[in-house]
């Protein structure tokens, strides 16, 4: 587990870029916070180390969205209004999440037997009394996700 604080949305979208730059086939990157915490700006940030053109905007009332044009496609979920996992399958999600693109999933712990058993566990929190500042825990669940904690220090 790796932690750290940022003071402005810049810096979140950052270690966003940090992960998007050095994510490989199969990343699957778990976005878990409060409403507004930050889970897509730290979308948009990998959608950009990744090259993606345009802006990762918030999937919400499409359950998924597909970025092409990046150095890996980018899969963009966000569950927050999904009711159940066969609503999930019907959508797609599973294949998607096994297809070897880069997966960010908004929400991931409302479904959890969702995510395969390796991957990039993102928690987003408010620190109370300093709105532009936030927590960021990453903790990768397997061996394949571990190198991916040390980027949460900005190279110096
Ligand atoms: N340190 C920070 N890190 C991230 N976001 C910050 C920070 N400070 C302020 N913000 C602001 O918080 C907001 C985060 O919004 P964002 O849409 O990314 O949240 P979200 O977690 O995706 O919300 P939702 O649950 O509604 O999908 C942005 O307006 C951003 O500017
Ligand atoms: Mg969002």
């Amino acid at each position: 587990m790796q932690m750290v604080r940022t003071t402005s949305p810049e810096q979140t979208r950052a270690l966003g870029e940090r992960l998007g730059a050095a994510a490989f086939p199969g990343t699957v990157i778990a976005l878990v916070g409060d409403l507004g915490v930050g889970k897509t700006l730290l979308a948009q940030g990998v959608g950009h180390g990744l090259g993606v053109p345009g802006l990762v905007t918030s999937p919400t009332f499409v359950l998924m969205r597909v970025h092409d044009g990046g150095r890996l496609p980018l899969v963009h979920a966000d569950i927050y209004r999904l009711c159940d996992e066969d609503e999930a399958e019907h959508a797609g999600l599973p294949e998607a999440l096994a297809s070897g693109a880069v997966a960010l999933v908004e929400w991931a712990d409302l479904l959890p037997g969702l995510l395969p058993d390796d991957h990039l566990r993102v928690e987003l929190r408010w620190l109370t009394g300093c709105p532009d500042q936030r927590e960021l825990r990453l903790i990768a669940t397997g061996p394949t996700h571990a190198p991916l904690e040390a980027l949460i220090h900005a190279p110096s």
